[in-house]
């Protein structure tokens, strides 16, 4: 619900107020927000009320603060994000999600049955829950004992925690049919909850799509074979949009399609896409074989550029020269830490890390396991010792579809260090999907205790700025899951 607005003229008059909104909006992408005073000043005007604080200096002092910076921040973000969604929004898209995006996904991934969707800006969970039951309702005897996941993922925890219950209000539906909010949802007074078959398979994670790192494999932020991101980057400054893009086609596998909102299309920001129209809907699909890899070797595929480049800026001629100059960004882009980095060098394990265990981290990231692979094999032969390689094997065979190899180089990393906190998370999720739910619980919660007393912010050494915070988080979430199952 959105409260009514009362502009705040002692506030925009502080002199650190500009500061304050530089910095959110740095920190979250609304952009937006550029020119709204008026609704700007009074959600700062009103968390700063409840807080006590009387100048805008102290309420900037609290956004920074290590401890409590985080928490405040996501009380502010969530009055200032626009979460409009509701069930089939757009219907032309998910036709064309019907008609033609699944079943040649289906076609493709035969072999390894396995498909991934992410929803980005997911809001109250209308979007992946939307495609949950397009799904099963539509594909649900072909997708008959494939390893499905669809991830919603947003930057309101308030949002998220709707999407965990499940629960939605008559609005939502307003472009579905009666029938379908009658099959897939159970009544009671006003509030719609969705059935557990539509729930399965639907994961929601907390993500920052402007300060956090992807893609990253570590946290299941890769190789999707279709990701929604729609009605989200309008609302950020267009400068941060290209770099943003280039993220995301990175996050698709070979092939992978890209749905952005109506208003949000445009020749020149998607020209390292196909554009494939259908009645109603553009959707991009990325090139067979174009695929960003920061810090490995350069993309040499040319995209035509077809339309006129914009006013004052010249018009990179190809894809390669666009997605590495974003590959340079986004290598300088924010991480997950919000603290001030401090000294940590006692957090490094005593084996050292093989250069090439980067690249094969960017391989693995961008869904080139087969070179990924490859990389593994190399440093597999040099050091058998080092639990990180095997690790890494393990990431490179799950993304291959190689369960049992995939289970036994998380065990043999498990073995080599009992600390190593990524592979008992891994294995955990491993264990979850192949239905074994007391070993897998077993394993999470060893994450859990491996955790214990760690700092919030203090960063994984080698896992794309993963925090401890955002590990527990994501493991509290999966023990979760396993508890409802
Ligand atoms: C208008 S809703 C779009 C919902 C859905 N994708 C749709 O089209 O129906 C925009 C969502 O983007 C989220 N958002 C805004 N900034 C974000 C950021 N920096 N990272 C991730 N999500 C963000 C908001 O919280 C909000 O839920």
């Amino acid at each position: 619900m959105r409260l009514e607005l009362a502009p705040s003229c002692a506030m925009t008059n502080d002199s650190t107020y500009g500061d304050v909104k530089r910095y959110v909006i740095d920190s979250t992408g609304l952009a937006y927000y550029l020119d709204k005073d008026v609704e700007f000043s009074s959600h700062v005007g009103r968390r700063m009320a409840a807080l006590g604080i009387a100048d805008c200096n102290a309420y900037l002092n609290l956004l920074h603060d290590v401890s409590a910076g985080e928490a405040e921040h996501d009380a502010l973000t969530e009055c200032l994000t626009i979460g409009e969604t509701f069930f089939f929004r757009h219907q032309e898209v998910f036709d064309m999600i019907r008609d033609q995006v699944l079943p040649e996904l289906i076609e493709r991934n035969r072999q390894h049955k396995r498909l991934r969707i992410w929803s980005a800006g997911c809001a109250n969970g209308a979007e992946p829950y939307t495609l949950s039951i397009l799904l099963r309702r539509d594909f649900g005897e072909q997708l008959a004992g494939w390893d499905v996941t669809i991830l919603g993922t947003d930057i309101n925890r308030d949002s998220l925690a709707q999407c965990q219950r499940g629960e939605f209000g008559n609005w939502a539906f307003r472009s579905a049919s009666h029938d379908l909010q009658r099959s897939c949802f159970t009544q009671s007074d006003q509030i719609w909850t969705i059935k557990d078959e539509y729930r399965r398979g639907v994961l929601f994670q907390y993500h920052n799509l402007v300060q956090h790192q992807f893609p990253s494999l570590i946290d299941g932020l890769s190789a999707f074979d279709l990701i929604l991101c729609r009605n989200v980057m309008i609302y950020f400054n267009p400068a941060i949009v290209p770099r943003l893009v280039a993220q995301l086609y990175n996050c698709l596998v070979d092939s992978g399609w890209l749905a952005v909102g109506p208003t949000e299309t445009s020749v020149s920001l998607f020209r390292a896409f196909q554009a494939i129209n259908s009645a109603g809907a553009v959707l991009y699909r990325k090139g067979p074989q174009a695929a960003l890899t920061p810090g490995w070797s350069p993309l040499s595929t040319t995209v035509p550029v077809v339309d006129s480049p914009v006013a004052g800026k010249a018009a990179p001629r190809d894809a390669a020269a666009m997605l590495a100059r974003c590959a340079t960004e986004i290598a300088a882009s924010k991480r997950y830490a919000r603290a001030p980095q401090r000294d940590r060098p006692s957090q490094r394990p005593a084996y050292s890390l093989p250069a090439t265990l980067a690249d094969v981290r960017a391989k693995l990231n961008c869904g080139d396991s087969e070179a990924a692979a490859e990389g593994c094999r190399m440093l597999l032969a040099a050091e058998r010792l080092n639990p990180l390689v095997h690790f890494y094997h393990a990431l490179v065979s799950e993304q291959q579809g190689h369960q049992a190899e995939t289970e036994a180089a998380l065990r043999r990393s498990i073995y080599l260090d009992r600390n190593c906190v990524l592979a008992h998370y891994h294995f955990g999720l491993v264990l979850q999907r192949k239905g074994d739910r007391q070993a897998a619980e077993r394993s999470l919660q060893n994450v859990l205790a491996l955790l214990h007393g760690r700092d919030e912010s203090d960063v994984f050494p080698d896992a794309d700025g993963l925090t401890i915070g955002a590990l527990r988080q994501l493991t509290k979430m999966h023990l979760e899951i396993l508890n409802r199952t």
